[in-house]
C-alpha cells in the first residue's frame, strides 16, 4: 500500500458547539478519554457497570463475560430480564405512561400518536394472542411487515414471550422470504394485506402466500395478518388470522417471560460472501444494553427528544434504533411508512418541522438523492422549512462523502448540529465507531473514533497492527456485549467468517478496509474487502446475485461486481454468458430486462443489476478462476492497467468493455 499523500489538504475539523457539549452525556474529550481508560483498566467491570445502569434486571448477573467457549462469548449469562419490559413497563411504572412513544406518519400523511401505556397494552394483547396460538419461548416468528406501529408491536410481543423474531424486509421477494422462513424454522408468520409506499400498494400477503407454497414451511401454523389497506387477499382457513380479531379477544396485560441474558432476541439475515444469507443471531441482554447506551452516547438522546431514524425495521438499524433503542430509554420517536420523495422530495424536511424532530438519523444515499432534487426544485429545498428543532444529525450504512456531509451540516443542521457518522454492522448490534457529539471534533468523511469499550484496530493479513496512515483490515480485538452470538444453524460459518484462523482466530473480522489518520488516529472506512456490495446502504452478496442469475434457464455463467455510483454508493453490474448465442442489439436489451426482473423475483428489487453485459465467455485465469478485479475495471470503464498475462482468453475484453 502507498504512503499517505502529503500534498493532500488537511481536513477541516468541526469542534463541538458549546451548547452541544454542555448538554452532552460525554462532555469534552477528557470525559471521552476517561471512559476509554476505564474500559482499558477494567474491561469487564466497565461493561458490567453499563449493563447494571442501563437495564432493569429481573435477576442480577454475577458472570460478566464467559470466554470458555470462545469465540462463542457469553455476556451476563446468569442474569435474567425481558426486553419488552425494559422498553415499555418500566416507563409506565415510573409514571411516564402518558409520554408519547411513537408518532406514526402514514404514507398519505395521516398521523397517529401512541403513548407508552397504549403501546404496552397493544404489545401485551398481541403477546397473549401469540401464546394462545401456541407460540412459546424459543420459537421463531418471521415478521414480514411494512413500517407500522403493528410491525413494532409484533417485534416487542415476541420479545415479551421469549419468542425469537426474524424480520424480513418488505422489499424481499417470495423466494427470499421462503428461504428465511425455512432456515429459521418459523412456526408463525406476521404479515399484512398490503404495504403502502409512495402512493402504491404492494401485496405483502400474496407474496407471503407464494413463499409459504414454495415448500419447507409446514411448521408455520399461524399466518397473522394486519389489515392495512383492506385490499383483497386469499385466505387459508385455520392458518390465516386477522391481527385485530386475535387481539380483540385477549387481555391487555401479559406477564413477560423472564429470559437469560443470552436468550436469542432475534435473528436477522444479511449477505455474506457465499450465495446463502447468514442468520445473524443476537442476544437479549448485551444487545439491549448497547442499543440503549448508544442512544445516550452517540445521540445524546433523552426522554424529551423526538428521535427519527428513517431506516426500515427490516434492517439492523430499524432493530437497534427503532424497535428497541429509543424505547429502552423512554424517548419519543417518529416512525414513517412512506418514502422520502413522495408526494415530493420535501417530505423529510416537512416531517421534521411538523413533528418537531430533534435528532435525525438517515442514510448518505437518501441525503445525496435529496441534494439533487433540492437543486432542481427550490420548493423541496430544506432551506424552505423550519428545521430549528433539530440539534443532532446522524448517518449510517455507507461512507458519507465530504460534499454530502457539508450540505447536510449547513442546510439541514444550519451549522449548529453535529453530523454523527456511525460505522457499524448487522453483526455488531449497535454503533462501534462514531464521534461523541459533545466531545469529538468532526472531520467530514471520517467516522472518527471507537466508542468507549470498543477495541477497534487496523491490522494486516496476518493480524498484526499496521501503523496509522497505512490502510489495512478493520478488526475488533475483544468481544463486546452486543456482538452477534452465532450464525443461526451454522456455528462453523460463524467461526470461519468472523474469527478466521489467518488472523489468529481471536480478532473479530468486520469485512471492511480502514485507515487511521496519522495525527488524530481517526478511522476512515475504505469499503468492503469481501465480495459484498453496498447499494444505497443495503448489503448485497455478489454470489447471491450470481446464483440468482444462473438459476435462469437462459444463463450459463454470471459474474457480478460493483461500480461506484454518485448517488447510491455502488451499483450492481453483471457479466453474463448465455447458453445460446451472445445476444446483441434489441435482443440483448430484451434479455437484459428479463434477467433484471428475474433477479427482482429471486431476491428482491434492490438486487436488480443496473447494467448487464453479455460475453461469449468470462475473463478467467488458466486455472479457471474468474478475474474479478478485471471485471471491476471493465465495469468502471477504466483502462486496463493490470497484468493480464495469466488471462486465458484476452479477446473477451473487447466484448465486455
Ligand atoms: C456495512 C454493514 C450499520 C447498519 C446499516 C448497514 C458499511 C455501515 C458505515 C459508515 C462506512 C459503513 C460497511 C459495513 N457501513 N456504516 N458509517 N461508513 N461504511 O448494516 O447491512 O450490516 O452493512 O455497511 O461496509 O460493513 P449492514
Amino acid at each position: 500500500m502507498s504512503t499517505t499523500d502529503s500534498t493532500l489538504e488537511e481536513p477541516q475539523a468541526f469542534l463541538p458547539h458549546p451548547s452541544v457539549a454542555a448538554y452532552a452525556e460525554i462532555s469534552g474529550m477528557d470525559a471521552y478519554r476517561a471512559l476509554v481508560a476505564e474500559a482499558e483498566r477494567d474491561y469487564t467491570g466497565f461493561w458490567a457497570r453499563l449493563a447494571r445502569e442501563t437495564l432493569q434486571w429481573k435477576t442480577p448477573f454475577s458472570s460478566i463475560l464467559d470466554e470458555s467457549r470462545a469465540p462463542f462469548y457469553e455476556w451476563f449469562k446468569d442474569g435474567t430480564l425481558n426486553a419488552s419490559y425494559n422498553c415499555l413497563d418500566r416507563h409506565v411504572e415510573a409514571g411516564n405512561g402518558d409520554h408519547v412513544a411513537v408518532i406514526f406518519e402514514a404514507d398519505d400523511g395521516t398521523v397517529t400518536h401512541v403513548t407508552y401505556r397504549a403501546l404496552l397494552e397493544k404489545v401485551s394483547r398481541f403477546a397473549n394472542a401469540l401464546r394462545t396460538r401456541g407460540v412459546k419461548k424459543g420459537d421463531r416468528v418471521v415478521i414480514y411487515m411494512p413500517m407500522s406501529i403493528e410491525g413494532i408491536v409484533a417485534m416487542q410481543a415476541c420479545a415479551r414471550i421469549g419468542a425469537t423474531h426474524s424480520v424480513v424486509f418488505g422489499g424481499f421477494s417470495s423466494k427470499s422470504l421462503n428461504e428465511r422462513i425455512v432456515n429459521v424454522g418459523a412456526i408463525a408468520l406476521v404479515t399484512c394485506d398490503e404495504q403502502m409506499r409512495g402512493g402504491k400498494a404492494l401485496p405483502l400477503k400474496n407474496i407471503a402466500d407464494e413463499a409459504l407454497a414454495m415448500g419447507g414451511c409446514d411448521a408455520v401454523k399461524s399466518v397473522i395478518v394486519y389489515r392495512r389497506t383492506g385490499g383483497k387477499v386469499a385466505w387459508h382457513e385455520g392458518r390465516d388470522l386477522w391481527m385485530h380479531d386475535l387481539t380483540q379477544a385477549e387481555a391487555d396485560v401479559c406477564e413477560p417471560e423472564w429470559v437469560g441474558a443470552e436468550h436469542p432476541l432475534f435473528i436477522l439475515y444479511t449477505s455474506g460472501s457465499t450465495g446463502v444469507p447468514k442468520g445473524v443471531q443476537h442476544s437479549t441482554g448485551g444487545f439491549l444494553m448497547w442499543a440503549a447506551q448508544t442512544m445516550k452516547w452517540t445521540f445524546d438522546a433523552k426522554r424529551s427528544d423526538v428521535f427519527w431514524c428513517t431506516a426500515d425495521i427490516g434492517w439492523i438499524t430499524g432493530h437497534s434504533y427503532i424497535a428497541y433503542g429509543p424505547m429502552a430509554i423512554g424517548a419519543t420517536q417518529v416512525v414513517f411508512e412512506g418514502v422520502p420523495t413522495w408526494p415530493n422530495a420535501g417530505r423529510f424536511w416537512e416531517m421534521i418541522a411538523k413533528h418537531r424532530v430533534t435528532v435525525f438519523y438517515t442514510a448518505p444515499t437518501a441525503i445525496r438523492s435529496l441534494i439533487k432534487l433540492a437543486d432542481s426544485d427550490p420548493k423541496v429545498h430544506p432551506d424552505r422549512f423550519d428545521l430549528s428543532t433539530l440539534r443532532l444529525l446522524g448517518t449510517v450504512g455507507e461512507p458519507i462523502n465530504p460534499a454530502a456531509w457539508t450540505w447536510f451540516y449547513e442546510h439541514v443542521g444550519h451549522g449548529h448540529c453535529p453530523v454523527i457518522d456511525t460505522w457499524w454492522q448487522t453483526e455488531t448490534g449497535g454503533h462501534m465507531i462514531a464521534p461523541m457529539p459533545g466531545a469529538t471534533p468532526l472531520v467530514p468523511g471520517s467516522c472518527t473514533l471507537p466508542l468507549p469499550g470498543i477495541m477497534a484496530a487496523v491490522v494486516d493479513e496476518t493480524g498484526r497492527d499496521v501503523p496509522n496512515g497505512q490502510g489495512g483490515i478493520l478488526v475488533v480485538k475483544r468481544p463486546w456485549p452486543s456482538m452477534l452470538r452465532n450464525v443461526w444453524g451454522d456455528p462453523d460459518r460463524y467461526t470461519k467468517s468472523y474469527f478466521p484462523e489467518e488472523l489468529g482466530g481471536k480478532l473479530y473480522l468486520a469485512g471492511d478496509g480502514a485507515v487511521r489518520d496519522e495525527d488524530t488516529g481517526y478511522f476512515t472506512i475504505t469499503g468492503r474487502i469481501d465480495d459484498v456490495l453496498n447499494v444505497s446502504g443495503h448489503r448485497l452478496g455478489t454470489m447471491e446475485i450470481e446464483s440468482a442469475l444462473v438459476a435462469n434457464p437462459l444463463v450459463a455463467e454470471a459474474a457480478v461486481v460493483g461500480r461506484a455510483d454518485e448517488t447510491t454508493g455502488e451499483v450492481v453490474v453483471a457479466f453474463v454468458v448465455l447458453k445460446g448465442e451472445r445476444p446483441t442489439g434489441d435482443v440483448a436489451i430484451r434479455i437484459a430486462n428479463e434477467l433484471r426482473n428475474w433477479v427482482g423475483k429471486e431476491i428482491g428489487p434492490i438486487a436488480k443489476p443496473k447494467e448487464i453485459r453479455f460475453g461469449e465467455n468470462l475473463p478467467k485465469t488458466r486455472s479457471g478462476k474468474i478475474m474479478r478485479r478485471l471485471l471491476r475495471s471493465l465495469a468502471a470503464g477504466e483502462e486496463i492497467t493490470q497484468d493480464i498475462s495469466t488471462l486465458e482468453n484476452p479477446a473477451i475484453l473487447d466484448q465486455l468493455g
